[in-house]
């Protein structure tokens, strides 16, 4: 089918769709207050509520591969070591020691726990791979001290295609990862298995320093309402986005002949093994709750991971998987994907930070509001809420 009447096809589905709710059900709904995105009171709130509670996705299992292997991440204010045991299972802790509170191990990625522990660099305590304390120089037992009683504090992991989450939940998690996918606002994740994201690989990394509020840069990629006005090269390889549509359903069709987001559509990589024909001439971006997005392509698979730093700080990590073998193939260039949405997420970072400067304006104090092509935002506005435990506003 052609893209053409592929887009007509389900630009026709949409506006149906949209005829049928805003017939029945949807009102306009309100936005949240212009200081939830600028107040140290909902950071503080959130931290607690959503970051500590939530499972939250900290990185990627190739980073900690082997046993002994470890990464440091940010999760709000703290930061936690997530280790690859020596059964080969996943184990995180707070990055904190058990004897006078140090931060153990330095911030980053890809790191190996020498002699199989990780050692304080204060008085040179150290701990095992299971968080068990098994050396305090200089203390003695005949001081009444049992090490056995002193192991690092455990913070609760799981993985889901290839992606490490962890949950804070003090006296551990409400429930599994895989439960939590089920209210997830964008529907379960495990419908786009084909793209075997376990099986890829991280080709390319750009962190960005985004000075917005992580509900701002998720709200902004919860919608193409903008698109037409921040993106004009994306419009032109993706038809419905020209006319402000998002799907998450089946997905946006590129323009005939392109294959994938690069700056003319094309691309020498080959498609990912066990896409269904017709993926691979589309675009699929998909929102994990609470802060992973997924940039599906018919190549490649981008996500955004965010690492919220405040109220009006986040770090954007933004990665490429491939296939290893295509990473390891001579010649190996994803600069054709990587110039694309460089570019795309510039844009959408120069917006969401010019959004910042006036949500925090008194004239915003009440909030704005959310027509039917802000549906998305609104869904992932009402999980929100829901983590909060915020009450729904009443419509307008
Ligand atoms: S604080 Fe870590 S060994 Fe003393
Ligand atoms: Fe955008």
């Amino acid at each position: 089918m052609s893209t053409e009447v592929d887009t007509q096809e389900a630009f026709e589905k949409i506006q149906a769709k949209q005829h049928e709710e805003t017939a029945q059900t949807w009102k306009l709904r309100r936005t949240l207050k212009g200081s939830a995105y600028t107040s140290m009171e909902t950071w503080e709130a959130e931290k607690e509520r959503l970051l500590y509670s939530e499972w939250f996705c900290v990185g990627r299992e190739e980073e900690i591969a082997d046993p002994g292997d470890f990464m440091v991440r940010p999760v709000g204010d703290e930061t936690v070591i997530i280790a690859r045991g020596k059964d080969g299972g996943l184990r995180s802790f707070y990055n904190v020691c058990a004897h006078r509170g140090t931060k153990l191990c330095d911030d980053g990625a890809g790191q190996h726990a020498k002699s199989g522990v990780f050692k304080c660099p204060y008085h040179a305590w150290s701990f095992d791979l299971d968080g068990n304390c098994v050396g305090t120089p200089n203390v003695h037992e005949e001081e009444g001290f049992d090490k056995s009683t002193r192991p690092l504090w455990k913070v609760a992991v799981d993985s889901w295609e290839g992606f490490v989450f962890v949950n804070l939940t003090e006296g551990g998690p409400t429930e599994t990862l895989n439960a939590s996918f089920q209210r997830n606002p964008e529907g379960d994740p495990h419908a786009y298995s084909r793209w075997n994201m376990k099986d890829l690989r991280v080709g390319y990394r750009i962190d960005y320093d985004v000075a917005a509020n992580w509900k701002i840069v998720i709200d902004n990629y919860n919608e193409c309402l903008h698109c037409p006005s921040v993106h004009p090269e994306l419009v032109q390889l993706v038809p419905l986005f020209r006319k402000g549509l998002v799907e998450t359903e089946w997905g946006a069709s590129l323009i005939d002949g392109a294959t994938t987001l690069t700056l003319d559509g094309t691309t020498t990589r080959p498609a990912l093994p066990g896409l269904e024909e017709h993926d691979k001439n589309k675009y699929l971006g998909f929102l994990l709750y609470p802060m992973l997005m997924l940039n599906m392509h018919s190549d490649c698979v981008m996500i955004y991971r965010l690492e919220p730093r405040g109220p009006g700080h986040t770090t954007v990590v933004s990665e490429y998987l491939f296939p290893p073998e295509v990473i390891d193939a001579p010649g190996f260039d994803p600069s054709d994907i990587v110039a694309f949405w460089d570019m795309v997420s510039r844009q959408d970072w120069e917006i969401c930070e010019r959004e910042q400067t006036g949500v925090g304006s008194r004239a915003y104090a009440e909030g704005g509001v959310y027509p039917w092509n802000d549906r998305w935002v609104f869904e992932f506005n009402r999980r929100y809420r829901a983590s909060m435990g915020e009450a729904e506003p009443d419509p307008f």
